[in-house]
């Protein structure tokens, strides 16, 4: 398997959580309440699952691997608006969490921001996988040699491993602090 076969599987999982959460959002804007513990759900798989697992795959091995190559213009340009938009979608994580924050400390007017900021997300992350799948993946192949690919798919394999283990060491240590 070329190393960005990951990948793209993990943006088909990320999609279908996104049509998910969409459907969700368009039930709390009805009832104009904010179901919390979906809230949760979805700050988790995105923050562990689309951004420590999938996003920390493309900038810690893909991306500082080709960081190394003397890419095109245009391929260096998509690389750092993807970068960018990596950065984008925590920021929207970060206010999405803090707008349920502060529906449960008791402002009403939170549902507002907490639709607002799943709004963008759901709209944010179709284009993001699109451009990985259709405007960079393949042709970024072709700056490496086949041993460099499978070291690369080795590489997301072992990342992988260590995930479970680091994702329930910081539940714990959240609780410890
Ligand atoms: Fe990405
Ligand atoms: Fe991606």
């Amino acid at each position: 398997m070329k190393p960005i076969g990951p990948l793209m599987h993990e943006h088909r999982l990320i999609e279908r959580m996104i049509t998910v959460i969409a459907r969700r959002k368009d039930i709390m804007a009805k009832d104009r309440k904010v179901d919390t513990g979906f809230i949760d759900t979805a700050v988790d798989f995105i923050r562990t699952y689309a951004d420590r697992t999938h996003h920390g795959k493309e900038e810690d091995i893909l991306f500082r691997d080709l960081s190394k190559m003397k890419m095109t213009v245009d391929h260096a340009r998509i690389m750092q608006e993807l970068l960018d938009e990596h950065v984008f979608a925590r920021k929207m994580t970060a206010e999405l969490v803090a707008a349920k924050e502060s529906w449960i400390a008791g402002n009403a007017q939170s549902i507002d921001t907490v639709i607002d900021r799943i709004t963008t997300l759901v709209e944010f992350y179709p284009g993001h996988i699109r451009k990985e799948d259709k405007e960079f993946f393949f042709p970024i192949l072709n700056y490496f040699t086949k041993e460099e690919q499978d070291a690369m798919l080795a590489e997301f394999y072992e990342f992988d491993r260590r995930m479970i283990h680091d994702k329930y060491r910081l539940v714990i240590e959240a609780f410890e602090e």
